[in-house]
């Protein structure tokens, strides 16, 4: 759980070094990740799909270019995010809090978050608010970092804590950034407990997907 203005503050400062800085990181894994996600998307078969804290719109645009027959709308409460956005070719963007939508009930076939509930500060909440955006039938794809198990954990953990926020900081410009990784990925739930968490806010058949030995998972509902 995270505190907004800190968060807010955060991807105001590391907008326009955002893109680069997470394809290196992740050494281009976010972008295999993205596409497994499009896959998921295009067997729905969605008529419209908001992107929610979509940031510079990568998992969007991505949607967008794959599947044009798509309404696609990126929303994010960080204006500098959605500008880089708006500059890659995401016309339809929504300057909001993802907790708090200005939108109707069920007014979407689908919604996607990648990497934004975990810098959110009550998941709970979020979720919630998702499911009543979602119509009857509607699908949920939320992908983002989890800590994997077993022999890989150990290490993981060392780079995640000590290696990858000095690495994101000269990437950045933003030494403090990426601080908080680190303690924002333990502290989400994960697996089970993650697909636990989307029953109680109301979704059906949830499913988690890990990725890359689980260093991220994506995980899908419906309503
Ligand atoms: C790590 S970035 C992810 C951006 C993009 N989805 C991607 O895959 O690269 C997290 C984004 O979540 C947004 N965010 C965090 N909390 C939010 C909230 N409460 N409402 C809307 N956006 C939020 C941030 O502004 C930021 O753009």
């Amino acid at each position: 759980m995270q505190d907004p203005t800190f968060v807010h503050s955060v991807f105001s400062s590391i907008a326009k070094r955002y893109v680069t800085a997470n394809h290196i990181l992740s050494l281009g894994a976010d972008i295999l990740w993205r596409e497994r996600a499009l896959k998921m998307v295009a067997e729905w078969k969605p008529r419209n799909l908001l992107d929610i804290a979509t940031g510079t719109g990568d998992l969007a645009l991505t949607v967008k270019k794959a599947l044009p027959e798509v309404d696609v709308l990126g929303t994010d409460f960080c204006r500098p995010m959605l500008d880089i956005a708006v500059q890659r070719g995401l016309t339809n963007v929504l300057e909001a809090d993802a907790m708090n939508l200005p939108l109707p009930d069920a007014c979407y076939d689908a919604a996607t978050v990648a990497f934004g509930l975990r810098n959110m500060a009550d998941y709970e909440k979020a979720l919630r608010e998702w499911h009543r955006i979602l119509r009857p039938g509607g699908h949920l794809l939320v992908l983002d970092f989890s800590m994997p198990e077993g022999v890989f954990a150990t290490p993981y953990r060392f780079y995640l804590h000590n290696i990858l926020p000095h690495i994101a900081g000269w990437l950045t410009g933003n030494s403090g950034a990426y601080d908080y990784l680190g303690e924002s990925i333990e502290a989400f739930p994960r697996g089970a407990a993650f697909c636990d968490l989307l029953s109680r806010c109301g979704y059906q058949a949830p499913a988690a997907l890990p990725l890359m030995g689980g260093i991220a998972t994506i995980y899908t509902a419906e309503k």
